[in-house]
């Protein structure tokens, strides 16, 4: 579904991926562990058209998406859900969802689905998203992803700053995605809940992919365990 062949980006005249390439099978949720300051959400970023890769391609769906602007890769599935929640504070949590179906997805049929999924959020749709709890603003950040009828989700560290509860719960709820079709490409710094959840994993090091195995395999292996468990 996703194929990224030699990606190169840089921050002016810092380069920060180095060659990157991947791949990401539709219907499977694919995680991608590394370090702080390694490059992952660098590499959402450039997939979601945010940055622009100075090198190296990006195929989605068998066409070149690398030189697109965000805008056209969202109405063509690819949904970004960024690191830090990012909710728009001012704005209620009705107005954050319906924000999200701006350029892609039936706003009527997905606000309906996303309260059926995040029940929490019911309740609160005439509530400022900035006076939410951190668990209820990550829903509402997936949530207002979903909103958009994605085909491929950007999820970057959906765990960060969360209690273990809130976590199971959005976990569980990122598992089912594949029964709607939706594939997952994760950014978690937790490697053992992200393996967990998902089907391949890639370890992405100063910009570079250093491995890639199916996640089962990584859970029992020594070399995720001392290069990233601890
Ligand atoms: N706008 C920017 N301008 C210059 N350098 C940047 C910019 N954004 C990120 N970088 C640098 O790029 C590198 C990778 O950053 P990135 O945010 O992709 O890392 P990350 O793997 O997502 O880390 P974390 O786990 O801390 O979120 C870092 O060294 C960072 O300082
Ligand atoms: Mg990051």
């Amino acid at each position: 579904m996703l194929k990224l062949d030699h990606v190169h980006v840089h921050y002016g005249r810092v380069q920060v991926l180095r060659g990157v390439s991947l791949e990401i099978p539709d219907g499977s949720v694919v995680a991608l562990l590394g370090a702080n300051g390694a490059g992952k959400s660098t590499m959402l970023k450039a997939i979601s058209g945010i940055l622009r890769p100075s090198r190296g391609t990006i195929i989605f769906d068998g066409e070149d998406i690398s030189r697109l602007d965000s805008s056209a890769i969202v109405r063509r599935g690819v949904i970004h859900c960024p690191e830090g929640r990012q909710v728009f504070p001012g704005l209620t949590v009705r107005e954050n969802l319906l924000l999200g179906s701006y350029v892609r997805g039936n706003p009527r049929v997905q606000f309906d689905r996303v309260i059926d999924i995040f029940e929490a959020l019911g309740p609160r749709l005439g509530q400022l998203a900035g006076t939410l709890s951190g668990g209820e603003q990550q829903m509402l950040a997936i949530g207002r992803a979903l909103m958009g009828e994605p085909r491929l989700l950007l999820l970057d560290e959906p765990s960060l700053g969360l209690a273990p509860l809130i976590v199971e719960y959005i976990f569980k709820v990122i598992s089912k995605f594949h029964e709607h079709d939706i594939s997952v490409l994760l950014v978690e710094q937790n490697a053992t809940l992200a393996l967990e959840f998902a089907d391949w994993a890639y370890a992405l090091s100063h910009g570079q992919i250093r491995f890639s195995q199916a996640a089962d395999e990584l859970r029992d292996s020594d070399l995720v365990r001392s290069a990233y468990l601890g």
